[in-house]
């Protein structure tokens, strides 16, 4: 088999064979295969396509390169929820706890933040101690004592995804459907769970601009994970404004816990339809029982517990968790609004953007986060503001990158004399049964 030849065929929108698509994914990953070949490739599959069985081979390869985790040890029911990214998205962390005490487990693998999007790994480090590289062996303990865990993705779960991501962030062919999935799903299946649910985000926060192609993203996705024997549903959601009102690491963990004691916000709707369409998904539960084991766990006060309980498993500090004023945040600076009007639209991305400005984010892999920094959201879409009233307050230390971030901020906001029609949390829902509007 020869490598132009596949390039060739790609560029002539001919069908790759399974066998074809092993070989490029596994020539590239052990390095027989170099960048210039698989960036030609990559740039033909963006062009062209691939069709639903060459997509399939794809995320199959990408799956195998790497350790496939096994949790059938644990007995039970293991469900995993992936978001395709955005500001302010921290719903993982606000639905491990109270998915725990509803009776299932969750044992999460996460990523890290790079450019305008946050990651849950980052989050957790705010809580002092909080050790997010358990040995596998420690990481299942937890989640069999305590219901739910969260680390680090470990080095060796689909390497194929790592490199051909790498490549992809650099040459232009990031935004491609069928590329997207396989990338997506060969971590999901690679991570072991039987029952998944999938956040696939549109807007300016997003990788989809609109909620049809995210519809199509989710409907493959949702067919490969079929096919690969799982339970599988997605969401389509809106991120065209920051999801929740606490955007930074530890203000994240804040507004986690104000979710956990029952706060009814943008992020609590999130967790809520993710929550019940994943517990529903596992077959164990109605939506309507889904919604009173929901409602039971953040009322009764459980689900804070619950978390608190993985905090301290996983070493980290719990008293954080019930006494969050510990945090410690940056000075406050406010952004305010110049005009009257209606809060018509946001630029997201601008917002994930400014609190990187701040040091809460990561320009390249090797920075170092400074957990203290974020914004917090004052407004939201369809609000109505005066002259003067606040938009944001802005979380800083020492000043770094603070005039940029405000500017940042404030040209993010859109401010305007007409009220904007209502912004649905979630726009469909997509499983084996077909699709769902909202
Ligand atoms: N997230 C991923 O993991 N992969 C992609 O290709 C896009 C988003």
């Amino acid at each position: 088999m020869n490598i132009v030849d596949i390039i060739e065929k790609k560029k002539t929108k001919q069908e790759l064979t399974a066998e074809e698509i092993r070989f490029f994914v596994n020539g590239f990953t052990d390095g027989s295969i170099p960048d210039y070949q698989m960036s030609a490739l990559l740039m033909a599959v963006l062009l062209n396509g691939m069709t639903d069985a060459e997509t399939f081979a794809m995320t199959d390869a990408m799956l195998h390169s790497g350790d496939v985790v096994d949790m059938s040890a644990l007995g039970g029911t293991v469900v995993d929820k992936h978001s395709t990214g955005g500001i302010g998205d921290s719903t993982t962390l606000a639905l491990a706890p109270i998915l725990a005490c509803c009776g299932v487990y969750v044992a999460k693998m996460s990523g890290r933040g790079l450019g305008f999007t946050g990651g849950t790994i980052d989050k957790l480090e705010s809580i002092p101690g909080f050790d997010t590289a358990l040995s596998e062996e420690e990481f299942f303990d937890v989640v069999k004592r305590v219901g739910c865990a969260v680390i680090g993705q470990t080095a060796n779960l689909a390497p194929a995804d790592k490199k051909i991501y790498a490549l992809r962030d650099v040459t232009g062919t990031v935004n491609s459907i069928p590329l997207i999935c396989a990338s997506i799903m060969s971590k999901k299946l690679a991570s072991g769970s039987d029952t998944i649910l999938l956040d696939v985000k549109y807007g300016s926060g997003a990788f989809m601009p609109d909620p049809e192609s995210a519809l199509e993203l989710a409907s493959k996705m949702v067919a490969i994970g079929a096919l690969a024997g799982k339970r599988i549903g997605a969401l389509i959601t809106d991120m065209q404004q920051p999801l929740s009102d606490h955007v930074g690491n530890s203000l994240e963990i804040i507004g986690i816990i104000d979710v956990l004691r029952g706060k009814k916000n943008r992020l609590y709707s999130e967790v809520r339809e993710v929550a019940l369409r994943l517990l529903a998904l596992t077959g164990k539960y109605t939506l309507q029982t889904a919604e009173k084991a929901f409602c039971e766990a953040i009322e009764s006060g459980k689900a804070l517990n619950k978390f608190a309980e993985m905090v301290q498993a996983q070493h980290g500090d719990a008293d954080y968790i019930f006494h969050p004023e510990k945090f410690e945040i940056g000075a406050r600076d406010v952004v305010v609004a110049d005009r009257d009007g209606y809060v018509t639209q946001m630029v997201a991305a601008d917002i994930g953007r400014a609190v990187t400005r701040l040091g809460g984010g990561r320009m390249t892999k090797s920075d170092v986060i400074d957990f203290s920094v974020g914004v917090i959201m004052r407004v939201a879409i369809g609000n109505k503001v005066k002259r003067g009233d606040v938009l944001c307050e802005v979380y800083h230390n020492g000043g770094r990158g603070l005039s940029e971030a405000k500017q940042l901020v404030f040209n993010a906001i859109t401010v305007g004399d007409e009220r904007p029609a209502e912004h649905k949390i979630a726009y469909a829902y997509v499983d084996s049964n077909g699709v769902e509007m909202y």
